[in-house]
């Protein structure tokens, strides 16, 4: 890869752009670009380190080409449609954008005979169980008892399915201000680089929610943590050993504002856990919308790795998808999002065929079909990211 930008570009200084973009990176990648794209370039506002730059947007390719042969390293560089855009995202925090527009991992898709063989044991069985399970608690509202009681069964789930194994934990995140706990299972890899799949685990019924009111939340989200379960359970019974530490999440506190999920990933933003891919399983089993199996958000989510799933999907699962917006921070995913970490979400339905029951008594599996042949196709997806991510 050095010889071939060691050929050196034209040496043609133009400073007349026939289509620009802005591009914001440090100094020691934009050394690179210096050096090997001669033409059609300009830096503007270089300090503290970073580089403000307008090219032309035909050097694009080549230059996210040689960052990854030459600096090294994936997304080095930031790319907008206008100047005021880029000064914006220099002056924010710019954990967003990062979040949106950084290349965190290496998205090849080459484990085919492991994937095929994985998703090959999802069982829709299993996952309607684990529904039927959680939606028979009274409710798994934040600061209910029955709320605590459903974490606990979800621990003990995850930690039987991984028992007999040493480098598997399956603990509670505490948190200080309701009872309900996170559940966390961690599976050691030799990187310390994580990769997490969560979704959250309580429910609540009416808008405020209460602690006595039913609320089965069957779809919104068992769906999600069957959806999960079903995941580990293939996992441990194929002996599958990470590269990269995983982590399955079943978060707390989602359905008053993303609480529990937002502690999580702020305290892992803070002791700079290097957390490279985020899957959330928010509603997986309501096949509401005819023409789509899966659809991709692409608001609060990182672009790179929805293209991954997309691709995923295409490869494994010859299923229809495609893109949508939540339209706001609809779920966990905008936790980590909001801390600089690459997040995804594959959702059951278009946005406009949402499943009308959630937060009401009658979020049931029946409402589904009373099986759990949907959320199986996302299980099948989590278990591709998983290993496809994993090198
Ligand atoms: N699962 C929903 C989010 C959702 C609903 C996504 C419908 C797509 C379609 C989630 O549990 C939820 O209810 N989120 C809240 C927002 C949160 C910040 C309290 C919501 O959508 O009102
Ligand atoms: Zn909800």
């Amino acid at each position: 890869m050095k010889s071939f930008f060691g050929l050196s570009f034209l040496l043609l200084s133009s400073l007349t752009f026939a289509q620009s973009v802005w591009i914001v990176t440090d100094d020691i990648a934009f050394e690179k670009i210096d050096k090997h794209v001669v033409l059609s370039k300009q830096a503007f506002n270089k300090s503290n380190g970073r580089v403000l730059a307008q090219v032309d947007t035909a050097m694009i390719g080549m230059i996210s080409h040689f960052m990854h042969a030459d600096v090294q390293r994936c997304g080095g560089f930031f790319q907008f449609e206008t100047r005021d855009e880029a000064e914006a995202f220099l002056q924010g925090s710019g954990l967003e954008t990062v979040a949106e527009k950084a290349i965190f991992a290496d998205y090849q898709i080459d484990q085919k005979e492991t994937v095929e063989a994985m998703i090959a044991q999802v069982e829709a069985k299993n996952i309607e169980q684990t529904i039927r399970h959680l939606s028979s608690f009274h409710n798994r509202f934040y600061r209910a008892q029955t709320g605590v009681d459903s974490q606990t069964w979800v621990r003990n789930q995850w930690a039987s399915l991984s028992s007999g194994r040493n480098d598997v934990t399956v603990e509670f995140f505490n948190h200080n201000s309701w009872i309900q706990p996170s559940v966390v299972m961690t599976v050691a890899g030799e990187s310390p680089e994580v990769v997490v799949i969560g979704g959250h685990a309580d429910s609540i019924s009416g808008y405020f929610g209460s602690p006595t009111a039913r609320a089965p939340g069957a779809d919104d989200n068992a769906s999600g943590i069957a959806t999960i379960t079903e995941v580990i359970r293939i996992m441990m019974a194929s002996n599958y050993k990470p590269k990269k530490t995983i982590k399955f999440m079943g978060y707390a506190a989602e359905e008053v504002g993303l609480l529990g999920s937002k502690e999580i990933a702020q305290t892992y933003k803070r002791t700079n856990v290097p957390v490279v891919g985020v899957l959330q399983l928010d509603m997986t089993n309501f096949n509401g919308s005819r023409s789509q199996d899966i659809t991709l958000i692409t608001d609060y989510t990182n672009q790179q790795q929805n293209e991954f799933l997309a691709k995923l999907v295409d490869e494994y699962l010859q299923l229809s998808w495609g893109w949508d917006k939540c339209g706001y921070a609809c779920s966990d995913h905008a936790s980590w999002h909001a801390q600089g970490f690459p997040a995804s979400t594959p959702f059951e339905t278009k946005k406009n065929d949402m499943n009308r029951r959630i937060h009401t008594p009658q979020d049931l599996i029946e409402v589904s079909g009373g099986h759990a042949n949907h959320a199986a196709k996302f299980a099948k997806l989590a278990l591709a990211y998983l290993v496809e991510l994993d090198r």
